[in-house]
């Protein structure tokens, strides 16, 4: 075992989504809704959509194999493997499935559900074992197939969500050169009403005195409004609670990078903030709101494009249901 007291280094990033999308014409086509509606309320003009047959599994190596390959590693090195999801395939978890997938022979992998805040959450966890030494290469990786649970006849959430994975790996680094500089995660499950994929009870008989339940799920109700006022107040306190950590002010922030709900829930963010509009992260018009991939896709795709460099300082802020909302602060790059 390493000495206690590893930094971390984020050096690979990689993404993947479906190839069918669907514009929000083709969704009014379906459901009671406008391109004008969805597009003034959330800012999403499209989002892509995985086939029945594709599986989260592929979605999430495709995005983990493009992080192993530009972190220039091989999935051998992997110690840990967390797979940030609210929609495995297998409601045992779909980890250990990607870990063989990959052939990431010698790391141990595991799940880990906090919605929308699942990539954070998952960053934050990651961290915690290169910190104490235990592992220095981890893979995490942020998926979701929401469109599988959703009720494609209620416009009041069919039209918000897409399917996608992002991937991120994280390494030990020299301890002053750690880049996760601050976080902070919370929950409140007074407010879990607000937004749930919950368990459908049916019954079963086993005996005249003993029945069990009979599993499924309900598709995903969710009060916009509430969830809406909720990560407008939650999100920047949070923020700036954990640049207070960080020791940085807004300024030193390159890149806000926000989980892809609603345009207007991001410019809100940014202006309570102070932070410009052209240092605000967004793609959601094109993928709709992918719940745990929201963020690593964002940040693959603005590495890729040559946006965030080496060095960038980038406040990431995940929230959704639960309820819960976390943010990490760190620096892209060794
Ligand atoms: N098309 C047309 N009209 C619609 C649609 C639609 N798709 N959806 C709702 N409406 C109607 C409503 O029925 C309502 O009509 P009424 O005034 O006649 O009653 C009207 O539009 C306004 O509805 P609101 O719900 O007040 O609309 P709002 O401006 O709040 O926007 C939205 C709704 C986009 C859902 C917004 O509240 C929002 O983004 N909330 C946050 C969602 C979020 O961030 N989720 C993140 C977590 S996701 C996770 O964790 C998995």
């Amino acid at each position: 075992m390493k000495q206690l007291g590893a930094g971390i280094a984020i050096t690979g990033s990689g993404s993947a989504t479906p190839a069918v999308s669907l514009d929000n014409h083709a969704l009014s086509k379906i459901v009671d809704t406008s391109d004008e509606w969805i597009r003034t309320r959330t800012g999403i003009e499209s989002r892509h959509l995985a086939k029945a047959e594709e599986s989260l599994t592929d979605l999430a190596v495709a995005s983990a194999s493009a992080a192993i390959a530009q972190a220039g590693i091989t999935p051998e090195d992997l110690d840990l493997i967390i797979l940030a999801t609210s929609t495995a395939d297998d409601l045992f978890g779909s980890a250990s499935k990607i870990q063989a997938n990959l052939g990431a022979t010698r790391a141990v992998a595991f799940d880990l559900t906090a919605a929308c805040s699942g990539f954070i959450f998952g960053l934050v966890t990651g961290a915690q074992f290169i910190r104490t030494g235990a592992y220095q290469n981890v893979l995490l990786i942020g998926a979701d197939i929401l469109s599988r649970w959703l009720d494609w006849s209620d416009r009041t959430t069919c039209v918000l969500f897409g399917d996608g994975a992002g991937a991120v790996v994280m390494q030990a680094s020299a301890t002053e050169d750690d880049s996760l500089l601050g976080f902070e995660l919370r929950s409140d499950g007074k407010q879990n009403d607000c937004l749930k994929l919950s368990y459908r009870s049916g019954s079963q008989e086993l005996t005249s005195n003993v029945s069990v339940g009979s599993g499924s799920y309900r598709p995903i109700t969710m009060n916009g409004r509430e969830v809406y006022r909720f990560a407008v107040q939650k999100v920047p306190e949070a923020i700036e609670k954990a640049l207070f950590r960080a020791n940085l002010n807004t300024e030193e922030v390159d890149w806000l990078l926000l989980h892809q709900a609603n345009q207007r829930i991001l410019d809100s963010v940014a202006d309570r903030l102070k932070i410009p509009q052209d240092k605000v992260l967004s793609n959601l018009a094109s993928y709709g709101n992918t719940s745990a991939a929201s963020i690593p896709i964002a940040l693959d795709e603005a590495v890729r494009a040559g946006k965030i460099k080496p060095g960038h300082v980038i406040a990431a802020s995940g929230f959704g249901a639960g309820l819960t909302w976390g943010v990490a602060i760190f620096k892209w790059g060794r």
